[in-house]
């Protein structure tokens, strides 16, 4: 991959383009943002880290010149405010929602190939926007959540159990706010059935901290998170720009799967140089599904703000 673009030089833009620098992903990664000279001074930095931590992907900021983006890969769209004590995810669209169209239609034109992941909450809802603005095909625009949330998952098992988060292998439903549905019948350690390690009683306390993760860091901060963030869109462009097939929940467009239309949710995906390759239907007994049932009206709440906005109106 030549070029990837990220847009919004804020917590996690900058830390998703630090680490995408670190991994060598791109020739050059650009970084965008509005306000004068950020986005140069974050890509400086990152660039000057180059030589201590040997990489070769150069790393150049724009104020908002988009003509800076040209023929770029991949987008990441993570411009927009985040949240603060006390507000939900659903609290920014009125904000965001105009910030992802704008910023999508502006960087579409100079790279019309590019694969869009959008960052920016409320996540489900934006990356629907991002596909309206765009005008293309679904597989090809796609939001990142599931990784960060199963990340938490993970992170809290570790924890729970003594043992590495990298045995840990988990899957993750829904939208991306804390009606998620992090998976315990398909979580396992090594192979080994995490329900035949912890008992319902902590499976149920990780589960609910998950759920609830972003806010927890929210309260602690001030403002949200960003590192976990930053490292888990670095891990879905690896996977496209080494065609990795790996297999993540990802916010995706859905035609009919789960038994929804017209819907980006989080779902297990196939990620590869084509974007969204497959979608993969789970099985799930009567309790996920309510459970998914009841992110899936969430998610519906917030797109009728989206659609009472009348922003995609001609
Ligand atoms: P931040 O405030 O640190 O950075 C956002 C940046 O976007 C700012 O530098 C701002 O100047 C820029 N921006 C605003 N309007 C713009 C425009 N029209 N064009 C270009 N840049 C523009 O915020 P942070 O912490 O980086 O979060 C960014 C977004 O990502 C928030 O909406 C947050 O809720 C979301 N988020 C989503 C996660 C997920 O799992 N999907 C995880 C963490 C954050
Ligand atoms: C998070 O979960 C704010 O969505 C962001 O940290």
């Amino acid at each position: 991959m030549n070029k990837i673009t990220v847009i919004g030089a804020g917590n996690v833009g900058a830390t998703c383009a630090n680490v995408i620098a670190h991994k060598d992903l791109a020739n050059e990664v650009v970084l965008l943002d509005v306000k004068e000279g950020l986005a140069e001074g974050k890509a400086l930095d990152i660039w000057q880290t180059s030589s201590i931590n040997h990489f070769n992907t150069r790393v150049t900021g724009s104020t908002n010149d988009y003509l800076k983006t040209k023929g770029s890969g991949i987008i990441v769209i993570t411009s927009g405010i985040p949240r603060k004590p006390g507000m939900s995810r659903d609290d920014l669209i009125k904000t965001n929602a105009s910030i992802v169209k704008e910023v999508t239609e502006k960087a579409i034109k100079y790279s019309p190939d590019a694969i869009i992941i959008v960052v920016s909450n409320p996540l489900d809802v934006m990356t629907y926007a991002a596909f309206l603005a765009a005008n293309k095909d679904p597989h090809k625009v796609f939001g990142m959540a599931g990784i960060l949330d199963t990340g938490r998952y993970k992170a809290f098992l570790a924890s729970a159990l003594e043992v590495s988060p990298t045995d840990i292998h988990a899957m993750l439903l829904g939208g991306h706010g804390d009606t998620m549905v992090p998976l315990p019948r398909y979580t396992s350690v090594s192979g080994i059935p995490v329900t035949e390690l912890l008992g319902p009683a902590v499976i149920e306390k990780i589960v609910e901290r998950t759920r609830k993760g972003g806010g927890e860091l929210v309260s602690l901060i001030g403002t949200s998170a960003w590192y976990a963030p930053g490292a888990a869109v670095s891990q879905m462009v690896e996977a496209i720009v080494d065609d990795q097939k790996r297999i993540f929940p990802v916010c995706a467009y859905l035609d009919g799967e789960y038994g929804q239309k017209n819907l980006y949710l989080g779902v297990p995906v196939k990620l590869g140089k084509g974007g969204v390759e497959e979608i993969i239907e789970i099985s799930l007994n009567a309790e996920e599904k309510k459970l998914l049932t009841s992110s899936v009206d969430s998610v519906k709440k917030v797109m009728k703000v989206l659609d009472d906005m009348k922003l995609f109106e001609e």
